[in-house]
């Protein structure tokens, strides 16, 4: 059945190619508005560029000037094809191996067995045609390249692209569920990251997946996260907290402390004051609050002791003392500092005081370094101020001397005078 479909559509193609001619494209380019644009558009088109045209698509045969020989059903004609029948339609092509090959080696070809499983796949098999098709994700006529940057699934495109329906409210009302994933990835740590061009920060189908989206199931929260963030996933799943938020219902997992869509630059501010996410659990006094309190004390101290240490180096640079051993020294000290933040999801205070430990040691040693560096420097100032002090004293004896000679009119020393 599907490859009767597709034997049907692979004929104009061979058509086409015999002929060069392509009457679709020439008499939709002279019309005006909807019918038009496609033949605009379709000079941005993957699919034009690789050979193929309108009647890979919609059948009909290329070759006739005819509208009702061109655009027939006897020429397998399918016109506008419904929304629910453009996945399968698509994968006439992309499910098909044998063809795709003949393009592109390499190319997967399970986006519509893996759509079938998203929750959009789902709904558009009920009759829900709300949903993504593949053409709200990859746009039509104009479908371009993933790797193109115009491409509308291109990292840094791709969240607006989801925005179009999950961000408005009308269209989603009737399934109850939230409309601000955009506006809040939109202030997170990771949207600012891609934004500026790190493409391995995560975009919605990082998350959700693209042909099978769906939600990260509650229970896999932790290794959406730590698929990146794998050091961090390591400590947590070992930590007393992961059995108790994995349970929990409605999220779980990092997410209980970070969010998942807006998440911000983490600071200590997590761990104590008027926003600290521990205080919703843990009141205050009991211990898991006094250990909270204790990694905010050893975060905020060892970043102010890294800091002073780093005033003073720069100072010292700056006035041209050779720190640049401490300097790099220093970079050791910050090392621990993120160590901590990291051995902080252990949840263990033991594990955590380790590098907490090691960095403060090496912002005092880099503290004494910079500090020795500047004494120096005010020895050495000291130095040159006396010198400077006797030359001048000598360039005036001389001047006076000379003034002298000039005034006795000699004009010369005499070997007397002079010592
Ligand atoms: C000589 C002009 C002409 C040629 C050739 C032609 N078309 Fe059309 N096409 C039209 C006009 C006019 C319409 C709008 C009126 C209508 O629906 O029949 C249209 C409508 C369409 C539609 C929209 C139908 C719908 O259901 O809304 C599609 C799709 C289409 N053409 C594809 C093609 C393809 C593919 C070819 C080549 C195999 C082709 N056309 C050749 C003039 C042409
Ligand atoms: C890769 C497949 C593909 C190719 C190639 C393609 N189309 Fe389409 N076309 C579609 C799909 C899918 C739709 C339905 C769009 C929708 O539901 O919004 C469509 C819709 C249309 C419509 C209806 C537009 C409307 O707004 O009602 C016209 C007319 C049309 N195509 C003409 C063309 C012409 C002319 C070409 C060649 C220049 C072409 N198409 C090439 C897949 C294709
Ligand atoms: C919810 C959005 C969405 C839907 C729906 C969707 N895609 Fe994609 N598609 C993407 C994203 C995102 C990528 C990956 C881009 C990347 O790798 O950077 C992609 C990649 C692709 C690729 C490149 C190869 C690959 O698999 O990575 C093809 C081909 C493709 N999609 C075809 C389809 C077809 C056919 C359908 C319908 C059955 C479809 N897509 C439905 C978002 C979508
Ligand atoms: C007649 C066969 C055919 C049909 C039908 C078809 N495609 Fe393609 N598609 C191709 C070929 C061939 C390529 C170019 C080879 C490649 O880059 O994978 C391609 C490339 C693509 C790419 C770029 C893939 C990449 O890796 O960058 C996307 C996205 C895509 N098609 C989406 C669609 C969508 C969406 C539809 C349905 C509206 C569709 N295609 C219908 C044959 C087809
Ligand atoms: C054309 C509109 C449209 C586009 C574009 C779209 N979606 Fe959806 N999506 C929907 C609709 C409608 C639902 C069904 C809502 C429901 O059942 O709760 C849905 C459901 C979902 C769900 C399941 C939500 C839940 O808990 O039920 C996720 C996750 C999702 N989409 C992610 C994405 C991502 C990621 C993208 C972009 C790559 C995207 N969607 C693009 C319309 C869209
Ligand atoms: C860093 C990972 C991540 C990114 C990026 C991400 N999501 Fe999510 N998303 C999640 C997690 C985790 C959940 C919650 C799952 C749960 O509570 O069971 C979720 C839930 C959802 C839901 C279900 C409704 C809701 O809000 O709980 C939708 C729809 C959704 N995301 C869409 C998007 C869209 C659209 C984008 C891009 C603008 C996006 N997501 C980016 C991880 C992510
Ligand atoms: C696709 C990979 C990827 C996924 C998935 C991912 N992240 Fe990230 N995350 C990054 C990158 C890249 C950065 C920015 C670089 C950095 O600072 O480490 C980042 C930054 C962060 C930051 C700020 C770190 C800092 O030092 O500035 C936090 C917190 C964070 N992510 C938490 C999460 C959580 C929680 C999840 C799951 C809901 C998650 N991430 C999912 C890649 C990812
Ligand atoms: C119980 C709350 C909690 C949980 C659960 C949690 N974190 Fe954290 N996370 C924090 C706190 C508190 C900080 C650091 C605060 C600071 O920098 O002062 C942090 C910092 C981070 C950072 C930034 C590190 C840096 O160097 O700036 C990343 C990345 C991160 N967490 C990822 C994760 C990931 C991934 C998970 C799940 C595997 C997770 N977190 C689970 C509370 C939590
Ligand atoms: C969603 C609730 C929740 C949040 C938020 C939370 N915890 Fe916990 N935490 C627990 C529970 C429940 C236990 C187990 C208590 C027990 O077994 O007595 C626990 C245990 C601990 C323990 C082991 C000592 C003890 O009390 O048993 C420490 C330490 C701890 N949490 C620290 C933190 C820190 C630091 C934060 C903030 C970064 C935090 N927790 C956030 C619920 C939470």
């Amino acid at each position: 059945m599907r490859l009767a479909a597709f034997a049907v559509l692979i004929v104009p193609a061979s058509l086409l190619a015999a002929s060069g001619k392509d009457t679709c494209i020439e008499c939709h380019a002279v019309m005006d508005g909807a019918i038009q644009k496609p033949a605009l558009l379709i000079h941005d088109d993957i699919h034009y560029a690789n050979g193929l045209s309108c009647a890979n698509c919609h059948g009909g045969d290329p070759t006739s000037d005819d509208p009702s020989v061109a655009m027939s059903k006897a020429k397998g004609f399918i016109g506008k094809p419904k929304r629910t029948a453009i996945p399968q339609l698509c994968a006439n092509c992309h499910g098909n191996p044998d063809f795709m090959r003949r393009y592109r080696p390499q190319q997967r070809v399970d986006q519509l067995e893996l759509y079938k499983t998203s929750v959009h796949g789902k709904r558009l098999a009920a009759g829900d045609d709300t949903v993504a098709t593949c053409i709200d994700c990859h746009s039509v006529h104009d479908i371009r390249a993933v790797k193109n940057p115009l491409a509308p699934v291109y990292p840094v495109r791709l969240p607006a692209t989801c925005g179009r329906c999950h961000a408005d409210a009308k269209k989603m009302a009737k399934y109850g569920i939230p409309t601000n994933q955009l506006e809040q990835y939109y202030t997170s740590v990771h949207w600012e990251d891609l934004k500026n061009g790190d493409l391995g920060a995560p975009n919605c189908a990082s998350c959700h997946g693209n042909h099978g989206a769906k939600p990260p199931e509650v229970a896999s929260v932790a290794a959406v996260c730590g698929s990146c963030h794998v050091l961090f996933a390591q400590l947590y799943d070992k930590s007393v907290h992961e059995p108790i938020f994995s349970g929990a219902s409605g999220g779980g997992g990092c997410i209980t402390c970070h969010s998942n869509h807006g998440i911000q630059q983490p600071s200590t501010a997590m761990l104590v004051g008027p926003k600290a996410v521990c205080s919703t659990c843990h009141e205050s006094g009991s211990q898991g609050a006094k250990t909270a309190a204790q990694m905010a004390q050893w975060i905020d101290g060892l970043g102010a002791a890294l800091k002073r240490s780093d005033a003073v180096l720069s100072e010292a640079d700056k006035s041209g003392m050779e720190v640049s051993e401490a300097q790099i020294r220093l970079d050791d000290g910050r090392e621990n500092l993120v160590k901590a933040r990291l051995a902080l999801h252990s949840f263990q205070p033991e594990e955590m005081h380790k590098p907490i430990e090691a960095g403060t040691k090496i912002a005092a040693e880099t503290l004494k370094a910079g500090e020795a560096a500047l004494h120096e420097k005010n020895i050495r100032r000291i130095g040159l101020a006396v010198s400077v002090f006797f030359i001048a004293i000598t360039v005036l004896a001389i001047r006076l001397v000379i003034r002298r000679l000039e005034a006795d009119g000699s004009g010369y020393l005499e070997p007397s005078k002079s010592s």
